[in-house]
């Protein structure tokens, strides 16, 4: 595929401030994710190197995956009532991820089939965001409203009982 130049019929992935989910870390990493998915796409379609998409393949599934980890805890602390079953579809993703990058590593010649299995990963990664990530969105941003407002009391308690130090 090296030295190929294509049109390119998906167009980036902008963020929206609508995309935030409230927690900064998952905020970030969400980005993150968002950035790789769009550098990935550029690879694909314009001209690029088999082993270049590869790489970023493998870049995008480990900060997936480490991004799991982090969304797990803070939806765990927040008592997200639908814990489980979101940490389910991420155990069935990481063995997905683990066997499209498995796949990819052993290719030489890339076919239309490996470059739709490339597409897959995207498409799998961005559905995940929209509608499972999305659905929790309003739980943790009320839970940390309302600690953040705990917090704040928290402190004016403090500094009311003669506490200077209080935050
Ligand atoms: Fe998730
Ligand atoms: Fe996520």
């Amino acid at each position: 595929m090296a030295g190929r130049r294509t049109v390119r019929p998906l167009s980036p992935l902008g963020w929206l401030p609508a995309f935030d989910v409230g927690e900064e870390r998952l905020d970030r990493e969400h980005r993150k994710i968002m950035r790789d998915i769009n550098e990935l796409t550029d690879l694909i379609f314009e001209g690029p190197s088999w082993p270049s998409v590869v790489a970023k393949c493998q870049t995008l599934a480990k900060d997936t995956i480490d991004h799991f980890t982090t969304e797990e805890e803070v939806l765990e602390k927040t008592g997200y009532p639908q814990f489980g079953p979101h940490r389910s579809i991420h155990r069935h993703l990481r063995r997905q991820l683990g066997d499209v990058v498995g796949h990819l590593l052993r290719v030489r010649h890339a076919s239309r089939t490996d470059i739709e299995a490339v597409l897959h990963l995207r498409s799998m990664l961005l559905d995940h965001f929209f509608r499972k990530d999305f659905a929790y969105k309003s739980h943790v941003s009320n839970v940390i409203r309302s600690s953040s407002r705990t917090t704040s009391i928290a402190a004016k308690l403090r500094r009311d009982r003669g506490e200077e130090n209080a935050p």
